[in-house]
């Protein structure tokens, strides 16, 4: 959360800041800024609210000079206001800073210093970092930010300049993330690559506890003890179109047309030529250590916790193992009983999420070993695991996950497959089925796209609702939470997501004609009871959408709206039934005017506890 971009070479500095900046707002859209150096002078322009109403800031000024920050801010300590926006400078703005994290001792460092006179602008942590870097500046700007963050606990990835040093941009890392991008006499800085990759794809990733100096044909990296390191550079692969909305009016309606292609891609290469074998090359030095475990644990946030769902019911089923799945932050701190033997599954589309990157420490710690599941080559929770299974989705823009759910979901069934087999608790036909229909899913997923206008149709009368419940059974449940979680995120309706069975302890209570109810329908050995379920809806006056099998006839019966997947085995379907809800969540938002892409208070990567 919070997005710092940084440019030093040859150009005029701010079109770069303010584009990066543009690539990095899904990170946090509460308010932005920029400081450009021009002169032996640092000029600051911010803006409460988004990119956009920095770049109607910017009209009414000039800010010349190839050295510049940025940053756009998802609010922690200090409401969105002008004053709490970065950068932060020092009270003599000789030193100006943008950060992303959590300064988490700010409170005792700030009395230290307003103790030694230093007068503070903001309620922010961060602009006690830009007045303990001053206190330690005198001419070596790497040197003080060094010294300041050996005084400072927390997180931080923040860019650094001083006004008497025209020629370097300082930059440091810890726990929250930051890369390097190097050209021909300029480097970027970013909190993601994607903020400068239409200038190179020569990039460094910055390690925690590095210090950096960059001048536009240099870089000094640095640890914490002044040590000097060095850095790997990489070279991306990203492909600048695929970050575009193209001619989608929004990220999230492009991403969810994305599926057939990216979960074909997700599969492509993982099933072998007779179609029995799972191929995960990724997976091959640690078979013997997966042949021997005796529990799986899940742990991840979000709609990535919803796949790990699913993947409880696909792994014991079909794979015959124990499976316990936790919300990341919940897992981290409750003791949980682990050994040699469990195998820590995380899921993750960013590979940042700090919960989940602080779950695999702890699992780590206690003698597992981790197997993530990641969308984000190189992120720091790929990094940090034992194994890595990609989802090769590409880049997910809008907040709202889309095409990382349905990809992380057939890379779940791959990996129910390889273990059964591995593990022998799986025949070989049995694989073969399972793998077949897996195979078939790009295609069923592009059948869904025909109900599109019958979604558009059923969010028309949605819209106005205030509540919703969403109900499934068996894996339908994890896709009702999913359904519900859209919902939420980018409509603001007020949606929950029950086990169809659980209602009627409770929620039952809140069914009338204002609330309507969406049902998980498909075929499998749950359907007659679901069936029950919708009965004791419709015996209450609610309102019913079904997400139903093509050839369920009899739902339409009952069911207020139907809403059609090709039929597929019970695990298939709910990849599937992800499809309409998401497509339902994206045009109630649309009816409503929502922002879609950039939906109120959240961020897209989570990089704060
Ligand atoms: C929901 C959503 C979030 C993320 C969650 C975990 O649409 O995007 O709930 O799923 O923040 O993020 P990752 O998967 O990046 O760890």
């Amino acid at each position: 959360m919070c997005g710092i971009v940084g440019y030093l070479g040859q150009k005029e500095a701010l079109p770069i800041i303010v584009d990066g900046l543009k690539y990095l707002e899904y990170r946090g859209y509460d308010s932005a800024g920029v400081a450009v150096l021009h002169n032996g002078r640092i000029s600051v322009v911010k803006a409460v609210g988004k990119i956009n109403d920095l770049e109607q800031e910017l009209k009414k000024v000039r800010l010349p000079g190839s050295l510049g920050i940025g940053h756009t801010r998802w609010a922690t300590h200090g409401r969105p206001s002008l004053g709490n926006s970065h950068p932060h400078a020092t009270a003599d703005g000789r030193i100006v800073l943008v950060h992303n994290g959590i300064i988490e001792n700010y409170n005792v460092l700030k009395m230290q210093l307003q103790a030694e006179g230093c007068v503070f602008q903001s309620e922010t942590d961060t602009e006690v970092l830009a007045q303990l870097i001053g206190k330690y500046y005198t001419d070596d700007l790497a040197g003080a930010v060094l010294s300041a963050l050996r005084d400072v606990t927390g997180t931080y990835a923040i860019a650094v300049l001083a006004k008497d040093r025209p020629e370097q941009l300082v930059v440091a890392k810890k726990a929250s993330p930051l890369c390097l991008g190097l050209g021909k006499n300029e480097v970027f800085v970013g909190s993601d690559a994607i903020a400068f990759i239409k200038h190179t794809n020569k990039v460094v990733y910055l390690k925690d506890g590095e210090v950096a100096t960059l001048t536009p044909q240099t870089l000094d990296i640095r640890d914490m003890q002044g040590k000097k390191v060095s850095g790997k550079v990489h070279k991306l692969a990203l492909d600048h179109s695929s970050i575009e909305k193209g001619e989608y009016p929004h990220y999230m309606l492009k991403e969810i047309y994305e599926q057939p292609r990216a979960v074909q891609d997700t599969l492509d290469g993982r099933i072998s030529p007779q179609g029995d074998e799972v191929i995960f090359t990724e997976l091959e030095k640690y078979s013997e250590y997966l042949i021997g475990i005796n529990k799986i644990v899940i742990a991840a946030c979000g709609t990535s916790w919803h796949a790990g769902l699913i993947a409880e019911y696909l792994l014991e089923k079909h794979a015959r193992v124990p499976v316990e799945v936790d919300y990341a932050a919940e897992f981290r701190y409750r003791y949980p009983v682990l050994d040699a033997r469990t195998l820590v599954v995380t899921i993750s589309q960013s590979g940042e999420t700090a919960d989940t990157i602080a779950a695999i420490g702890e699992a780590q710690a206690l003698g597992a070993k981790v197997l993530s599941i990641v969308n984000v080559p190189s992120s720091t929770i790929a990094r940090n695991s034992d194994m890595v299974i990609y989802t090769y989705a590409g880049r997910e823009i809008g907040v709202a996950s889309t095409k990382a759910f349905t990809t992380q979901l057939a890379v779940l069934c791959l990996l129910t497959v390889y273990l059964g087999r591995l593990r022998c608790s799986m025949t070989e036909d049995y694989a073969r089925n399972m793998l077949q229909n897996l195979k078939c899913v790009p295609n069923e997923i592009s059948k869904i796209f025909k109900e599109v206008e019958n979604i558009q149709k059923i969010a028309r009368a949605f819209h106005k609702h205030s509540n919703a419940l969403y109900l499934g059974r068996g894996v339908g449940f994890p896709i009702a939470l999913e359904g519900a979680l859209k919902l939420k995120e980018i409509s603001y309706i007020h949606a929950e997501g029950y086990p169809a069975a659980e209602m009627k302890h409770g929620p039952i209570a809140l069914i009338d004609e204002n609330m309507p109810t969406v049902v998980l329908a498909f075929k499998g050995r749950r359907y007659e009871k679901i069936l029950g379920n919708i009965m004791e809806v419709k015996a209450r006056k609610g309102q019913l959408i079904a997400i139903a099998s093509e050839s369920n006839e009899d739902i339409a019966r009952v069911a207020d709206a139907v809403i059609r997947i090709p039929d597929a085995t019970e695990s298939i379907s709910a990849i599937l039934a992800v499809l309409p809800l998401q497509l339902l969540a994206y045009y109630v938002a649309v009816e409503k005017g929502c922002p879609v892409d950039q939906p109120r208070n959240l961020a897209k990567s989570v990089t704060v506890e």
